[in-house]
């Protein structure tokens, strides 16, 4: 498959259908204690629907990294609950989440996590394989995954033999094989540049269309613009929820003349 072209769809229906994949239940973080204490998060509630694309933005620090691992059950909330497919996570014990997050999360790492014992190929077909799917299977998942990348010619070099923009496709490429329901992307254009990042984006929102939900932290407001919504935050709370008109807006800002009308489809370029 090729990828596909880089022009954000119209933003889709306001009310979200189904139960949600992703609730974040009144989610507190804070690390250290008496005067070192850093609150990251500070009661942050948001519930993600299939087929919905979350952008998360704010200041460096601000604690968007901090929301998206404990949404992907990488690390313990302080308070507050997160619940995966109407599962509060607290209660699945560290294998039940370690299988969950295997099955149903993907998760793009802000710096690729990539194993570097393992090929491209590798990396990709590691978690199906954990989860029970066939070598064979998985490294055919692994290579159609690549191909939709564009990387087929990389599929069997080592990390550190590839480009950053590189290594970032391949995290992203583990990502979102094996229909996984939730895709958790931290800065996943990072390293890309703007025609790549841009087709990248199309990928999630495709993956999100066929009924995944994606929350994706992003500086780019353009980026943000393929998002259903757009969560701000500062100092570990929610200041702002804006829909992608509100995107619009935010491109439309730098620019002159007219800013996009509510419910025009894609972003004003
Ligand atoms: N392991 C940690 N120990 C102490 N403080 C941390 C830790 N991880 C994050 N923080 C702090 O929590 C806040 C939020 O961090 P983070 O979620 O990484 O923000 P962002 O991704 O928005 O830049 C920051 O003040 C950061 O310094
Ligand atoms: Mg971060």
């Amino acid at each position: 498959m090729s990828l596909p072209a880089a022009t954000p769809p119209p933003p889709s229906p306001g009310t979200p259908a189904g139960d949600p994949v992703l609730e974040l239940r009144a989610l507190t973080r804070t690390h250290g204690s008496g005067i070192a204490e850093v609150h990251a998060l500070r009661g942050i509630s948001l519930s993600v629907y299939p087929g919905e694309l979350v952008a998360v933005m704010g200041p460096s620090g601000s604690g968007k990294s901090t929301l998206l691992t404990l949404a992907g059950g990488l690390d313990n909330a302080t308070s507050g609950q997160v619940v995966i497919e109407g599962q509060d996570i607290a209660s699945l014990g560290r294998k039940g989440v370690a299988a969950l997050r295997r099955r149903s999360v993907g998760y793009v790492f802000q710096d690729y996590n990539l194993i570097p014992a393992l090929t491209a190929a590798e990396n990709i077909a590691l978690p199906r394989e954990l989860d029970g799917v066939s070598v064979r299977k998985a490294r055919k998942e692994a290579l159609a995954a690549l191909a939709e990348m564009k990387l087929t010619e990389i599929a069997d070099r080592f990390p550190d033999e590839m480009s950053g923009g590189q290594q970032q496709r391949v995290a992203i490429a583990r990502a979102l094989v094996g229909d996984r329901r939730l895709v958790l992307a931290d800065e996943p254009t990072g390293a890309l540049d703007s025609e790549t990042g841009e087709a990248v984006l199309a990928l999630l929102r495709t993956r999100c269309d066929q009924g995944a939900a994606g929350v994706m932290v992003t500086h780019e407001p353009r980026y943000a613009a393929w998002a259903d919504r757009v969560v701000f935050l500062r100092d570990g709370s929610i200041v702002d929820q804006t829909l992608t008109t509100g995107a619009e807006s935010l491109l439309a800002a730098g620019a002159t003349g007219a800013a996009g009308t509510s419910g025009s489809a894609g972003a004003a370029k």
